[in-house]
């Protein structure tokens, strides 16, 4: 199950386009704060909205996933999100842990939480069965997912350093 964006209180998209076939999934770190409770998750993900908002349309993930255990609803499976570059939003879902993962792992609840979105995109039929994963660093210059987090992801089933 996954906080919907009412629940979370997230503002109104300012345009919306709908996604291509949805192939991969990319893997993100927020850097900044990470949050152990729903209550600082729902406050994280609204001020990551306002950020985006002021250089995108929408909060730039499809969802995010915070270590108190949730999943939140950002563009959701079948609006294109802003968060790997051209080439890549209109056939990925992007999915980004709250926090910084440089140094230390996401903890269990958050991958746990992470591998149950990967799975339910593809037995609900909103990703391809072979779907392949990365992490954000493998398809753009730049440090995201976070070292550490990153090492975890290259052990998870799909994991494919090309894209
Ligand atoms: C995608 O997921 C949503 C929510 O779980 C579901 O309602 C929908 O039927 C799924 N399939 C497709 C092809 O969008
Ligand atoms: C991974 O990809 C392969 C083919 O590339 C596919 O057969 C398989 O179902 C995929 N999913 C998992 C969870 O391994
Ligand atoms: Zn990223």
């Amino acid at each position: 199950s996954v906080i919907s964006r009412s629940e979370w209180g997230a503002r109104a998209p300012k345009s919306t386009q709908t996604i291509g076939s949805r192939v991969r999934y990319i893997i993100h770190h927020s850097t900044g704060p990470s949050c152990f409770s729903r209550s600082a998750c729902v406050s994280r993900v609204r001020s990551i909205q306002n950020y985006h908002l002021s250089k995108w349309d929408d909060i730039g993930y499809n969802f995010l996933v915070g270590e108190d255990g949730n999943a939140y609803e950002g563009r959701g499976w079948n609006i294109k999100g802003a968060h790997a570059g051209p080439l890549y939003n209109s056939n990925s879902i992007g999915i980004c842990v709250i926090g910084d993962f440089t140094s230390s792992s996401p903890n269990a609840a958050a991958l746990r939480k992470v591998q149950a979105l990967i799975k339910c995109g593809v037995d609900s039929g909103n990703l391809t069965a072979t779907y392949k994963l990365h992490g954000h660093r493998d398809v753009s210059n730049t440090e995201c997912n976070g070292d550490r987090f990153y090492r975890v992801i290259t052990e998870w089933p799909n994991y494919s350093r090309t894209p």
